[in-house]
């Protein structure tokens, strides 16, 4: 079985670019589905979820070729509108594709996805958003949904409403683009406003959409009957910035990161500062350095949608905890079971009591070495940097989790002075 080996208590320091933003590239791939004409996306990170995007994308029909960073993706003609259940299942990013699929086609057939097992994760916010745009859909009893347009007057110029009871960030991008190619307004209104949503929006009004309101929670899409191809930049990723920062604060580390959009972080580099980190921003050149203080200072921090503090932060940011002076709490508001990393921190020596969806760190421990899973992504991720700031040699499996979202994790913190060895 392969696995990494990381011995802890080596500060981290130097200099990286970050990769580009998994959870903006996935909708922007999906809404190449939009256009005939051909997508360009610069940036891309060369991860799992975005080669089963890929996949999702030929299957359907597109042409799809891929150099490095940049994919080329061309919907001239779509040939199926049916996507295959074993690569549905191993993304739940497969679900962005109906909005598109029911936008381009008039039907989608599809599973419910797969994905981290942080939770329930329902999705019928997005198909109540869908419905709302006139689309039908069935629900079978094996997981199988038939989406197709529904019956309606073929000249209604009545603007349609939909609101989110939850900023869903994936129900907002279906809505987004299952709307855009009708010229029927829609106002959206309880509308996710995380930084990637305002990128794929960005995005569609190149092609050709009308979106007013982009960045609030109330967004007015005015499509068009045809859009036309687009070439982006994808944005540096949000999650992999504050990951390689927590890390630095936790090893007692000084690095310097680029690919970084200093507006985008305020909770994060907030919370970095409570705990007693220095910060310098370079706003033009999207850089940030940090610099961690002698002991970490203890903190409380409660996740929330944007630009509240980002959940798929919450179990990197813990381990960082246990390094800190003091009793640090931490609140997880959004997923019902993404604590799953809290026993494998304690069985490491941190102290950590959980009622509900909140825990109470006491710090600081030194954390111990020792044989740890990767249970999903960002708890993947958590495991590594509990096992830099360990005493000893810790061994890391199931790392295809953490593959999902970090293009070499292992070589970045390399390049940062970590001592990582990758065992095939
Ligand atoms: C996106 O997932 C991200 N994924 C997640 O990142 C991230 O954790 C999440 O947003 C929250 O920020 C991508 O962008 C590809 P949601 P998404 O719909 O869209 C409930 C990572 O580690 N909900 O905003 O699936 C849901 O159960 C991943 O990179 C409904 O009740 O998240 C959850 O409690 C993991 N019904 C909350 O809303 C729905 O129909 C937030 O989910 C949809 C969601």
């Amino acid at each position: 079985m392969n696995y990494i080996e990381v011995e802890g208590g080596h500060p981290l320091a130097g200099e990286l670019a970050v990769q580009g933003s998994k959870n903006a590239a996935l909708p922007m791939m999906a809404a190449a589905l939009l256009t005939p004409g051909p997508v360009t996306l610069y940036g891309c990170p060369q991860i799992e979820d975005v080669d089963v995007m890929c996949q999702l994308l030929s299957h359907l029909g597109a042409q799809v070729s891929r150099r490095g960073d940049q994919i080329q993706i061309q919907a001239k003609r779509l040939r199926t509108r049916e996507l295959p259940k074993d690569l549905v299942h191993r993304m739940r990013s497969s679900i962005m594709l109906m909005g598109p699929l029911l936008a381009r086609t008039g039907g989608a057939e599809l599973y419910f996805p797969g994905g981290c097992v942080i939770g329930a994760r329902p999705i019928d916010l997005h198909l109540e958003g869908l419905s709302r745009l006139g689309y039908q859909i069935i629900e079978e009893a094996d997981g199988h949904l038939h989406g197709f347009r529904g019956m309606e007057p073929l000249e209604d110029p009545g603007v349609r409403r939909i609101h989110l009871r939850f900023p869903s960030v994936g129900a907002t991008e279906n809505i987004l683009m299952g709307a855009a190619l009708s010229t029927r307004p829609v106002i959206l209104s309880g509308a996710a406003k995380e930084p990637e949503v305002c990128e794929l929006a960005r995005m569609l009004v190149q092609m050709g959409v009308k979106i007013e309101g982009m960045g609030s929670d109330q967004l007015i899409i005015q499509g068009a009957r045809h859009l036309r191809g687009v070439t982006m930049r994808v944005m540096g990723d949000r999650i992999v910035t504050g990951t390689y920062l927590v890390a630095a604060a936790a090893t007692g580390g000084h690095v310097s990161l680029t690919n970084v959009s200093p507006l985008d972080n305020g909770a994060l580099f907030t919370a970095l500062e409570q705990m007693g980190c220095r910060l310098v921003i370079h706003e033009r050149q999207q850089r940030v350095e940090l610099q961690a203080p002698e002991t970490l200072r203890a903190t409380e921090i409660c996740t929330a949608p944007h630009p509240g503090f980002a959940t798929d932060l919450q179990a990197i940011t813990m381990v960082g905890m246990t390094q800190a002076e003091g009793v640090s709490r931490m609140e997880e508001t959004i997923f019902e079971n993404r604590f799953r990393h809290v026993e494998a921190l304690r069985r490491m020596g941190a102290r950590i009591q959980v009622s509900g969806g909140r825990a109470t760190i006491y710090g600081k421990t030194q954390l111990k070495a020792d044989e740890l899973q990767a249970t999903d992504l960002r708890a993947g991720a958590a495991m590594i940097i509990a096992a830099l700031c360990a005493q000893g040699r810790s061994r890391i499996y199931h790392l295809e989790h953490v593959r999902r979202g970090y293009e070499n994790i292992a070589a970045d913190l390399g390049a940062l002075g970590a001592v990582i060895i990758t065992k095939d």
